[in-house]
């Protein structure tokens, strides 16, 4: 058995239209590798909605800042193609940068409005790079169904808009995060966290927790809500804050008097790692 590896635009096209032509629905879970159990959450949710699930490895440059860790970011082909294989997963998609963007590139895919906020506004570019090489994708595996992390909730709202505002054919499913016994969210970027910074990262899930508690209380002021999740992350040492918001869970937008559905998201830095995280709350 194991996962057949494909890597070039030309043979995924192929392998697509094949598996589409045989009536077999496709899965597609777009990653940038180093895999850990929140990627392979979304692998398995993709295995029991589809026939075919094709795993895309993928380290996008276009979505790193000029300062970001684009050269650090950690990689192991091998064990993710063990780690996918192991699972059942049918098909790797590891296409190289040249084949992404040949020569000559010089098309992109933009969602506005909803990359305003959070990290739309810490990353400038980012989400252009995430929904151009996510939209290439979808049009290179062809997949029925999308599968993306609550982990990320700005990223996985924005390729949802794309998808229904560009008319693509895919359904895009959000998977819920996947966190370590100690409440901090499963990310490739962990790796950089030093023994100390890993147990202060762990601020975040506590913050979000008595924030979420808090207007589960009845609190509605958002201000009153920030401060206390402020008072949690600030005095961790190595905390650098970028951003502690409530927003409106579909719109993203700053959620003053808090109604409806609710986003508390975070974003901080440890050293070189920058770490986000987020708790949906329906109010009321
Ligand atoms: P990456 O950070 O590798 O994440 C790939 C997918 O895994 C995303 O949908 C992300 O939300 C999900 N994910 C990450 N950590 C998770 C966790 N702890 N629990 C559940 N899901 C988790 O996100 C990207 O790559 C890229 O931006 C990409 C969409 C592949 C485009 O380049």
């Amino acid at each position: 058995m194991g996962v057949d590896v494909i890597r070039t635009v030309g043979e995924m096209h192929h392998a697509a239209d094949v598996m589409r032509q045989s009536g077999q629905k496709i899965g597609l879970v777009p990653t940038m590798g180093f895999l850990h159990k929140g990627h392979l959450s979304l692998v398995e949710h993709a295995l029991e909605v589809t026939d075919r699930v094709v795993v895309s490895i993928f380290v996008n440059p276009i979505q790193f800042g000029p300062s970001e860790d684009l050269d650090a970011y950690p990689r192991d082909l091998d064990r993710d193609l063990k780690l996918i294989s192991d699972l059942g997963a049918h098909i790797a998609y590891v296409p190289s940068v040249e084949e992404m963007y040949p020569e000559g590139f010089v098309t992109s895919v933009a969602v506005t409005d909803l990359t305003a906020n959070l990290c739309g506004r810490a990353r400038p570019g980012h989400f252009e790079g995430v929904t151009t090489v996510v939209a290439k994708l979808f049009a290179t595996v062809k997949p029925h169904v999308a599968v993306f992390g609550q982990k990320d909730a700005q990223q996985a709202i924005v390729i949802r808009r794309m998808a229904r505002d560009l008319n693509m054919d895919v359904g895009v499913m959000i998977a819920p995060t996947v966190r370590e016994a100690d409440g901090l969210a499963m990310s490739s970027r962990n790796v950089y966290l030093s023994a100390g910074e890993r147990q202060e990262a762990t601020a975040l899930y506590r913050a979000l927790m008595l924030g979420q508690k808090m207007i589960e209380r009845g609190e509605r002021c958002a201000q009153k809500v920030v401060a206390v999740m402020f008072d949690v992350i600030a005095p961790q040492p190595h905390a650098e804050i970028d951003y502690i918001e409530v927003v409106d869970a579909e719109q993203l937008t700053p959620a003053t008097e808090l109604s409806d559905s609710i986003l508390l998201a975070v974003a901080v830095r440890f050293g070189k790692a920058r770490l986000i995280d987020n708790t949906l709350v329906q109010v009321g």
